[in-house]
């Protein structure tokens, strides 16, 4: 049931997790992407501190890291905000950053986008 939450099926083993050293770059995402003007609107009406909770949950769940995912599945958090590919582009971008800050290989980079890639069709509704 978390798996079909969380959008996917978490890594095999404990490489990944170990990669991120437990921290998946959702602070540094979120925190470039809020004071980002192509998207930062879209972020105005949310509760940050669950967001920041419940993503954590989701790449540490995703990693395979200790974490259940205890918030709402891809297709419900998104379905009200209208989302457009240009706004997926901008948060990867973001992720990507955070990600290179934390010094996350560049092959556990794309292995970790490549999971989240698929949960585009229920994310980008327009
Ligand atoms: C694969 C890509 C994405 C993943 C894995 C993802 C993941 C999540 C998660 C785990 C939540 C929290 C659900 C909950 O607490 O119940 C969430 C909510 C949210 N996401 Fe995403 N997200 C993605 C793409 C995006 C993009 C591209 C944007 C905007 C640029 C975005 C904006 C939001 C907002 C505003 C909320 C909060 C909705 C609310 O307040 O009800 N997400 N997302």
């Amino acid at each position: 049931m978390t798996a079909v939450k969380a959008g996917a099926v978490p890594f095999a083993g404990a490489g990944m997790f170990e990669a991120f050293h437990g921290q998946a770059g959702v602070d540094g995402m979120l925190d470039r992407s809020v004071s980002d003007p192509r998207i930062a609107g879209i972020f105005a009406a949310t509760d940050m501190v669950r967001l920041r909770r419940t993503l954590k949950e989701q790449f540490c769940y995703l990693l395979n890291g200790p974490c259940a995912y205890t918030g709402r599945s891809m297709r419900d958090a998104h379905a009200d905000i209208g989302l457009q590919p240009a706004d997926m582009g901008a948060l990867v971008e973001h992720l990507q950053a955070a990600m290179d800050e934390e010094g996350v290989p560049f092959h556990t980079q794309n292995r970790f986008l490549a999971k989240l890639a698929p949960m585009r069709r229920d994310v980008v509704t327009r």
